[in-house]
């Protein structure tokens, strides 16, 4: 694998850094681009020049915004959409592997069950369609391709879940997390390592990739704070509770069982939470004494 060129579209972002990483401590002959400065996606000549010579492009960019995506389906449609439609062309021209990953978004939820890879799509706001337009677009390209689901990613850095938590927890007394939506967390630098674990398997079309578990993020919120010994008191709401411009998927989880067939059980999200964990309170240590902390008081948040 160390003699593959492999380029990474949107390195800048929560996944593409940990992407980054684990190939660069692996030795892999890698470039990657940053976001929409160094390469737009949903240009198409800038990204037919930029993946010449390359023999995997992994395509981590994406318009992750998902109320945004209600009020502006067009930016949604461009990045998610176009931007796959781009680079899986470009990829067939040159022959190259496109990594592409998607979402527990493209599904409804309103199943009960784990949703397989052949599951009838069906979502439910703007993000997840056009999340779905970017798988379609890929497999009518009729480029070599490996699409990836994945849902509730988190990290030590970057906006997400676990860093929401983990500041409001020593802000607030009280927060309250919706318990009525299911899904599976997912740790960045996990999602790569098994994403290169499933092109050093030569695996090909469509996977779920997430880490093992599931919880609503009521639970994911306890087991954050409970991680961090803090003492603030999450209390469970329902969606309906907290209204937002776009729907969620009640049930998100992925079903694992074809990706666990060919490259074995990934760890449980509360287990790779740990090690976020201690990331992020070594982080808060280091930084103690530049940071002013905000007297606690008492209110209600929907994370
Ligand atoms: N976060 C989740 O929970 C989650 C769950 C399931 C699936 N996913 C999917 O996983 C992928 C990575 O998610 P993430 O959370 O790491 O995203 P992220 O942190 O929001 O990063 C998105 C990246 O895309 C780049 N980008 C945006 N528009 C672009 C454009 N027009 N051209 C080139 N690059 C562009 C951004 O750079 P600039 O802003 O600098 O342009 C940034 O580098 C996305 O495809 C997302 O849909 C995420």
């Amino acid at each position: 694998m160390s003699q593959l060129r492999i380029a990474v579209i949107g390195s800048s972002g929560m996944l593409g850094q940990e992407l980054v990483r684990f190939c660069t401590k692996r030795d892999m002959d890698l470039h990657s681009y940053r976001g929409c400065e160094s390469l737009d996606v949903t240009n198409s000549d800038a990204v037919s020049k930029a993946i010449r010579g390359f023999d995997v492009v992994i395509n981590s960019s994406g318009y992750t915004d998902v109320d945004g995506a209600e009020s502006d389906s067009e930016s949604a449609m461009n990045v998610n959409q176009r931007g796959p439609k781009n680079l899986a062309k470009a990829c067939l021209e040159n022959n190259a592997l496109l990594v592409h990953y998607s979402t527990d978004y493209i599904f409804n939820g309103a199943s009960i069950a784990a949703h397989r890879i052949d599951d009838e799509p069906g979502p439910c706001n703007i993000y997840g369609l056009s999340k779905l337009a970017g798988e379609k677009a890929i497999r009518e390209t009729g480029c070599k391709h490996l699409i990836i689901r994945t849902s509730w990613l988190f990290a030590a850095h970057s906006k997400n879940f676990v860093r929401t938590i983990f500041r409001e927890s020593q802000i607030r007394d009280t927060l309250k997390v919706v318990s009525d939506q299911v899904g599976r967390p997912t740790l960045c630098c996990d999602l790569a390592e098994q994403t290169l674990s499933l092109l050093a398997s030569s695996a090909h079309g469509t996977f779920h990739v997430t880490n093992g578990g599931s919880c609503s993020w009521y639970e994911f919120a306890k087991e954050i704070i409970s991680l961090m010994g803090n003492n603030c008191i999450v209390q469970p709401c329902k969606t309906s509770d907290f209204p937002r411009p776009a729907a969620r998927p009640g049930n998100g989880v992925l079903d694992l069982g074809e990706t666990i067939k060919l490259i074995g059980k990934p760890r449980d999200w509360n287990i790779a939470l740990r090690d976020c964990m201690k990331e992020l309170i070594n982080e808060s240590k280091m930084n103690e004494g530049d940071s002013t902390i905000t007297p606690k008081h008492s209110i209600s948040k929907n994370a």
